[in-house]
């Protein structure tokens, strides 16, 4: 180095800094900066890390949303295999939180499916339900797990993500959903399929974006489609459509699609091929008939008039959906604005209650298979979903963060620092699909294995059992209510009809 270069290192920064100042002080952007120049920027830096300070750094065991760091712990646990247990005792705030579940366990119960030989892994934990069975359809089954991966597309999930789960689908028995965005070579890794259908026919259209027949039986006839999911709406969005941020449509995901790369792709709100719960019934029966597989609908819950002509237009006709998924408010999404994330839509118990209330009373919920969404891939959840009426829970963030998602919540900008939520190549390589499809695997088998030992400790073979007089929703230290009179549930609501009931009990324990 010359000696004027010497010199001149120690002026560099000083110069840099002066720069800065200058550049601050007459920008009419920022008043902080215009106020505070060069030191405005640490509050730019510390609102981009701020997420990741209180994750790591400041917030408590519980504080965290969506998932509390007591819940990241207990996936990331399970999905490693490693000790999944807490110490010391109850670590949540039972004692003053308004609305808390309590399961009520039974102290004597000839049921104990969890401990027998083979069936304390979860690997054994079918629906109580034959999905399409009530109308026959030529592809009914009952699906081998009552915890199936939520829609996710590939799109809003890197391939490696997509095939990464779909692995882990596969080896957990478990279906895995596509989400909107058609079916990619990511998604052929093994798993049965529920395609996805949205507004904009991803996958089944013509080149003027109108659905296209053909093209979906082509489709379901060339994959392991087992089910058609007709996606209404999501909780994270209702009333929306969907939305995947330009950054994220990249070539392949353009041409699955059929649209421009790099442009944001935002789906309609609504279908065009149905406008009321007459013609959908309609669609669903045309879809069913012309592939075979069983055919339900996803939506979030806000006015009921939908699902009261729905429920009536079941009850007097022939025509019905095989299943119904009902997606919670506090869902997850890829990208979607402030307002609708936190505002629209009910959260899912009450959603979910309100809609199962109107299949009971018209009595046909036995006539179709419910599944429930929306943080439900935690134990705790899950048991007042399946009390509730669920038959089976879809999970999306929790198996997002079984193959090594740690809620930095960048999903909408394309800059998820695990390569899960994202179309950036240097990102997404970090995701080794193998070992993360292990990964995913063991959370979902988990999950399945705790829900198996709620059940026993409640006293019934299978957690489609678990009834809503088993739980009980504390009002702090004063008082505690059950399930069933918190949502005005009838007895008999929220459980398989006796011959479901009696199937399940042998499938899980034998003959008796
Ligand atoms: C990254 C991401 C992408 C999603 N894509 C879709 C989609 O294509 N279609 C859909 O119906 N729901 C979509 N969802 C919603 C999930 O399927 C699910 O309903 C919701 O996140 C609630 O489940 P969770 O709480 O287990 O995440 C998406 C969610 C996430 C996090």
């Amino acid at each position: 180095m010359t000696s004027l270069w010497k010199r001149a290192l120690p002026i560099i920064p000083v110069v840099g800094v002066a720069g800065l100042a200058a550049y601050d002080l007459l920008q009419k952007r920022h008043a902080i900066l215009r106020n505070f120049p060069v030191v405005g920027h640490a509050r730019y830096a510390l609102e981009a890390v701020g997420p990741e300070l209180r994750q790591y750094i400041v917030s408590s065991n519980d504080e965290e949303r969506p998932f509390s760091r007591n819940q990241r712990r207990w996936i990331y646990a399970s999905s490693k295999l490693q000790n999944n247990y807490f110490g010391f005792g109850a670590d949540n705030d039972t004692e003053f939180t308004q609305g808390y579940p309590i399961i009520k366990h039974r102290t004597f119960s000839d049921i104990a499916p969890a401990t027998k030989a083979n069936r304390g892994r979860g690997d054994n934990v079918p629906a109580a339900k034959v999905l399409g069975g009530h109308r026959e359809r030529r592809g009914a089954f009952r699906p081998a797990s009552v915890v199936n991966v939520s829609a996710m597309s590939f799109g809003s999930l890197s391939a490696a993500a997509i095939e990464a789960v779909n692995r882990g689908a596969a080896k957990a028995g478990a279906m895995h959903n596509t989400g909107e965005g058609g079916i990619s070579d990511h998604h052929r890794h093994g798993a049965d399929l529920t395609l996805q259908i949205g507004t904009s026919y991803f996958g089944c259209r013509d080149e003027n974006g109108r659905f296209d027949l053909t093209k979906l039986i082509d489709i379901v006839d060339s994959n392991p489609v087992k089910a058609i999911e007709i996606k209404l709406s999501q909780g994270a969005k209702p009333g929306l459509g969907g939305l995947l941020p330009g950054a994220k449509v990249t070539p392949e995901i353009a041409a699955i699609r059929g649209i421009p790369a790099g442009v944001d792709c935002a789906s309609p709100s609504r279908h065009t091929e149905f406008d009321s719960a007459d013609s959908l019934l309609d669609w669903v029966e045309l879809l069913a008939s012309e592939t075979g597989v069983p055919v339900g609908i996803k939506s979030a819950v806000g006015n009921l008039d939908f699902w009261s002509e729905l429920v009536d237009l079941m009850s007097t006709t022939e025509r019905g959906v095989d299943f119904v998924t009902i997606d919670g408010g506090e869902g997850g999404t890829g990208a979607a604005p402030l307002i609708f994330s936190e505002s629209v839509s009910l959260p899912f118990r009450i959603g979910f209650s309100r809609v199962y209330a109107q299949f009971a009373e018209a009595g046909i919920a036995d006539h179709v298979v419910f599944i429930g969404s929306g943080k439900l891939g935690l134990p705790d959840n899950a048991v007042v979903a399946f009390a509730l009426g669920c038959d089976m829970v879809n999970v999306a963030r929790e198996v997002m963060m079984s193959i090594g998602c740690v809620q930095a919540q960048k999903c909408h900008t394309g800059k998820c620092p695990t390569g899960i939520a994202t179309q950036d190549k240097w990102l997404a390589h970090g995701l080794e699909p193998l070992t993360k499809a292990d990964r995913a695997a063991n959370y979902i088998r988990t999950l399945r294995r705790d829900l198996l030992k709620v059940s026993e400790a409640c006293g019934v073979a299978h957690p489609g059992l678990i009834t809503t007089d088993d739980l009980d929703i504390l009002n702090g230290h004063e008082s505690a209510t059950t399930l069933r009179k918190v949502y005005g549930y009838e007895a008999k609501w929220g459980v398989p009809n006796e011959f479901d009931a009696a199937e399940i009990s042998t499938i899980m324990n034998g003959p008796r």
